[in-house]
């Protein structure tokens, strides 16, 4: 274990911290300290399985403990706001889960926190940290593509258990909150985190909110995206960049593995490369947050940089999905 290493707390027994953040926290030499759920043996149980030192009761106890570094906030989207702020009140360096608010205006007031707390936050977009978007940058810098103005980008999966707090729109489910948030980041990233305007269609859940969703999200420079995102479909994580000279493809923009692939085209000309290690996809920004912490890194990719014009991006989108719901249904 790295001189050092890192405390961190987890909020609530998701599936999505035993799944990727744990991983990513054992590769970059983090301690799982601890960990904080509504049931108490519930939550004990999920310790001893996950290799967690601790199980608390209560979301409170977890952030008043003073040994606590860091919080991975992996709640329902619905409770991320709340407890980043709580977090970040008691001084912990927070990495709250995709999407960061369910709101432009709730989007502030967190953001407004972060800026006056004494360690930052992140929004769990990892991609920036892997080695296949360094790439993707290089290639652009290169000038080997031209310019990028237009980018096609799929996230989409098939949900079997209707129990999902993705179908509940009490907890901020549906499917631009879940996946489209991915590809709407990629293309604030590559379009200067300047969305302008957005139009989308989306194919509406009994429960209520948008199983899935397609659109094109404008930003400055007449810059595009064109996405699509669903919960009720076939998996795809196929990213296009269209360049005025070539293009980029990858078939996983977002968390790609080492046999993910990273295309560039010209014509009919392809060269393939693999430009992925076989690190866990969160263990690159774990490691960067811990070096933050440690006092051995300025922070990169923080929330209060880049997760408002996602917040605005969403917004516009559903936005315009429900008033297309709204005309349809008339
Ligand atoms: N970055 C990524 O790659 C990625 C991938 C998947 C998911 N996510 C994000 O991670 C978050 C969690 O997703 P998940 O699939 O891991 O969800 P999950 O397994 O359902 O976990 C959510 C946890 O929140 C707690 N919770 C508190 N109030 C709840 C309520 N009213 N209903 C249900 N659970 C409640 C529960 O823990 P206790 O009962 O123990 O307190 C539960 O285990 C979401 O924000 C999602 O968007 C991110």
């Amino acid at each position: 274990m790295k001189q050092g290493a890192i405390r961190w707390g987890i909020l609530g027994t998701a599936n999505i911290a035993r799944a990727s953040f744990l991983p990513g926290l054992r590769w970059a030499e983090g301690i799982p300290y601890a960990v904080a759920g509504r049931d108490l043996a519930r939550t004990q149980e999920y310790a001893a399985e996950n290799g967690i030192e601790r199980a608390l009761e209560g979301y409170e106890a977890l952030i008043a403990d003073e040994r606590v570094d860091a919080i991975y906030n992996p709640l329902p989207n619905s409770l991320h706001a709340e407890w980043s702020i709580k977090a970040l009140r008691a001084g912990k360096a927070v990495l709250c889960e995709k999407p960061l608010c369910l709101s432009v205006e709730e989007t502030e007031t967190v953001l407004e926190v972060a800026r006056s707390s004494p360690r930052p936050l992140w929004e769990a977009f990892v991609f920036p940290w892997r080695r296949q978007t360094e790439r993707v940058w290089e290639i652009i810098r290169s000038g080997q593509v031209g310019e990028i103005r237009e980018v096609h980008s799929a996230f989409t999966f098939k949900l079997r258990n209707r129990a999902n707090i993705r179908l509940d729109p009490g907890l901020g489910g549906g499917s631009l909150y879940d996946v489209g948030c991915y590809p709407t980041m990629y293309a604030n990233m590559l379009f200067d985190y300047d969305p302008r305007s957005g139009v989308a269609l989306a194919r509406w859940a009994p429960e209520g909110v948008d199983a899935a969703m397609e659109g094109v999200l404008d930003f400055a420079g007449e810059r595009r995206l064109l996405f699509s995102c669903a919960l009720d479909s076939a998996e795809d994580t196929f990213t296009r960049l269209l360049g005025s000279e070539g293009q980029i493809w990858l078939s996983n923009a977002f968390h790609p593995g080492e046999h993910d692939t990273l295309e560039i085209h010209h014509g009919h000309d392809v060269q393939t490369e693999h430009p992925n290690g076989d690190e866990p996809s969160f263990g690159p920004a774990i490691a960067h947050i811990q070096d933050v912490v440690r006092g051995e890194a300025e922070p990169r990719h923080v929330a209060a940089d880049e997760s408002l014009p996602n917040a605005k991006a969403i917004d516009l989108l559903l936005q315009s999905a429900r008033q297309g719901r709204q005309i349809a249904a008339v």
